[in-house]
C-alpha cells in the first residue's frame, strides 16, 4: 500500500495530525509506504481560475504543487487531514483541493479517466473543537468532491469534536484506539 498523507493544519502534533498518525501506524507496522506532506510548510498558491488545466490537465503555476501531482497520482491512498476551520476545511487543504482543477479538467473536460485499472482510495481525517451536528458536513462535502476529481474514490472519514487544544485527544484514549482501527479497516481494504 503506497499512502500520502496530506497534513492540512498549520498546527505541528496538533490534534488532526496526531489522530493522523494513529490511523497511519498499522499501515506503517504492515511494511506500507508512507509518506507525509505538510502543506503548510509548501509554497502553494491558490488556483487562479485561469482555464490554462482546460487544454492538458496539468496547472501552469510553477510552485511546490508540481510535486505533489507527482506524489499523489503515485499513490493508491490518501489522507487529507484537516481541522476544522470556520465550517470547513483549512486554507491549505483548500488550496491542495482548489489546485486539483487540473485533475477535474483531465477527467470531465478531457474524458481522459486515470490509471481506471488500479483502485485509488481517498479518506478524510478531521478536528473540531465544537460539537455541532453539522460541524463536518463542509468538509466532507468539499473533500468527496476533490477526491472525485482526482479520480480517487472516497472511502469515508474519521472524525473527532470537541477537542481544541493541542493534542487534547490524547486525554481520549478510546478514539485513538478507534483511529487505529480506522487504519486497519483501509489496511484490510474493509474501507
Ligand atoms: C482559524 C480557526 C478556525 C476554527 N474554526 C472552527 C470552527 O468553525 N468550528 C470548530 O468547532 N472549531 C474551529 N476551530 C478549532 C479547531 O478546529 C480545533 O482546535 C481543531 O482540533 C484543531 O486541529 P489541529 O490541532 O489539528 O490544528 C478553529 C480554529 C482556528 C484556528
Amino acid at each position: 500500500m503506497k499512502l500520502v498523507v496530506l497534513l492540512g493544519s498549520p498546527r505541528k502534533n496538533g490534534n488532526s495530525e496526531t489522530v493522523a498518525k494513529s490511523v497511519v501506524a498499522p499501515i506503517e507496522r504492515s511494511g506500507g509506504t508512507v509518506e507525509y506532506i505538510r502543506l503548510n510548510d509548501l509554497s502553494l498558491r491558490p488556483c487562479q481560475g485561469c482555464g490554462g488545466c482546460d487544454k492538458n490537465g496539468d496547472c501552469i503555476i510553477d510552485d511546490d504543487m508540481k510535486d505533489i501531482y507527482t506524489t499523489v497520482d503515485a499513490a493508491d491512498r490518501l489522507l487529507l487531514v484537516s481541522p476544522v476551520y470556520f465550517y470547513g476545511l483549512s486554507a491549505q487543504c483548500k488550496i491542495f483541493g482548489d489546485r486539483m482543477q487540473a485533475r477535474w479538467a483531465r477527467r470531465y473536460l478531457l474524458k481522459d479517466r486515470y490509471r481506471q485499472e488500479e483502485e485509488r482510495k481517498g479518506y478524510l481525517i478531521s478536528s473540531a473543537a465544537t460539537k455541532g451536528p453539522k460541524i463536518f458536513d463542509c468538509s466532507i462535502l468539499t473533500t468527496r468532491y476533490i477526491y472525485d476529481a482526482m479520480d480517487v474514490e472516497y472511502g469515508g472519514e474519521f472524525l473527532i469534536k470537541g477537542v481544541d487544544k493541542r493534542k487534547a485527544v490524547l486525554e481520549h484514549p478510546e478514539e485513538m484506539q478507534r483511529a487505529e482501527a480506522f487504519g486497519k479497516d483501509i489496511l484490510a481494504g474493509r474501507i
